[in-house]
């Protein structure tokens, strides 16, 4: 039995991907804070949870994986901007200190599930041999740590970039904040579809089955193919002005819940804007990501239907980053003998 690492496995990606890498006959050895609580992994007999801090791992984390899927971060532009140095350490340095331990373990493949938000804003159809234009924090560090993470790659450590679009659909770490997941659940909820201005920028989108797939691809393609290689993931059909996008998911959810769905603008212009080409993946790999925006937001209206999700703070990364520093200060300030109310 192979064993994989996975840091952030706590999060929106790593909570459907753990549970895949055990279906699959795997041993997950699951690293991260837990900041979007402890409940989102099931209990399996092949998985042991690590509550530990990225940037403070060590080689004997190490011992006995195979691969490694860095899904580490804080994992959206805004939370980077508010913070930009914890993001410097977490994105780039933890990330790079993680591969270079790895390697040095012995770690036979590396993946860094990296972001296309790294092409910025563009004019044209990006391909992965195009110049980027990282424009915010969390796009820069992105940028450096492919940058010192691609000459790692040797023979015997396999490492891969993936430029995952943004990614959409069911998670038990729901996301609210991402684009398709926040208009289904505005749609749903209040008729009201949340829509960035001025809907003209072009954003690609991912399904979140498709690129927990695909990283388990890659742990058994041929390596020849895929070390040191980078990879945009996605596909054309999920290239979107945001505004067509928005059409899609109002469709959607009109036919499902039979109400009319008004647009609500927010925002200032956004500059992020790229159109992605996903020609390599689909050529290098003869893989495709399938599924369709309908596909997510079908599934993620049957788990709010079911009570499995909700829109609560910690399904903001922003609004729960925010409160989790500004209640740290708080209880560091009032609590005496081990508690609050409570005391020991
Ligand atoms: N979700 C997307 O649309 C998307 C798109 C492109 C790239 N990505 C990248 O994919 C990866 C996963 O994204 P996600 O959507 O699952 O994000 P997420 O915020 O849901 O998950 C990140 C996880 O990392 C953990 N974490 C943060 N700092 C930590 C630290 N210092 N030590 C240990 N654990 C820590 C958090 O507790 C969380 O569980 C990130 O690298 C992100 O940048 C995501």
């Amino acid at each position: 039995m192979e064993t994989v690492l996975v840091t952030g496995a706590g999060g929106y990606i790593g909570s459907v991907l753990v549970g895949k890498l055990l279906d699959r006959g795997y041993a997950v050895r699951a690293v991260d804070r837990y900041f979007f609580g402890r409940d989102k992994l099931k209990r399996n007999e092949n998985l042991s949870v690590t509550i530990d801090d990225s940037r403070k791992l060590t080689a004997s984390h190490f011992d006995g994986v195979d691969h490694v899927i860095d899904l580490v971060a804080i994992s959206n532009d805004p939370s980077a901007e508010l913070f930009a140095e914890q993001t410097w350490a977490i994105n780039h340095a933890g990330r790079v200190n993680t591969a270079n331990l790895a390697r040095k373990a012995g770690v036979k493949r590396y993946l860094l599930p990296s972001s296309a938000s790294i092409y910025g804003y563009q004019d044209r159809l990006v391909d992965e041999t195009s110049p980027t234009n990282p424009l915010t924090v969390y796009a820069r560090a992105n940028q450096r740590t492919e940058e010192d993470i691609l000459p790692l790659a040797s023979e015997a450590f396999v490492v891969t970039v993936l430029r995952q679009a943004t990614v959409f659909g069911y998670s038990p770490r729901m996301r609210f904040d991402l684009a398709v997941n926040a208009m289904t659940y505005g749609c749903w909820k209040h008729a009201r579809l949340p829509l960035m201005r001025d809907g003209k920028q072009y954003r690609p989108m991912l399904h979140i089955e498709d690129t927990t797939d695909l990283m388990l691809h890659l742990l058994k393609t041929d390596s020849n193919l895929i070390n040191g290689e980078v990879f945009n993931v996605g596909s054309e059909a999920n290239n979107f002005r945001l505004k067509d996008l928005a059409r899609r998911i109002a469709d959607v959810v009109s036919e499902k819940t039979g109400r009319d769905i008004a647009i609500e603008w927010y925002g200032d212009p956004d500059h992020r804007s790229y159109r992605l080409a996903f020609g390599k993946i689909e050529s290098v790999l003869k893989w495709k990501a399938g599924r369709t925006v309908e596909n997510g937001v079908v599934d993620i209206i049957d788990a709010l239907e079911k009570g499995l999700i909700d829109k609560t703070p910690d399904t903001l990364t922003l609004e729960w980053y925010r409160n989790l520093t500004r209640w740290h200060e708080i209880i560091r300030t009032v609590e005496k003998y081990g508690g609050i109310l409570d005391i020991q």
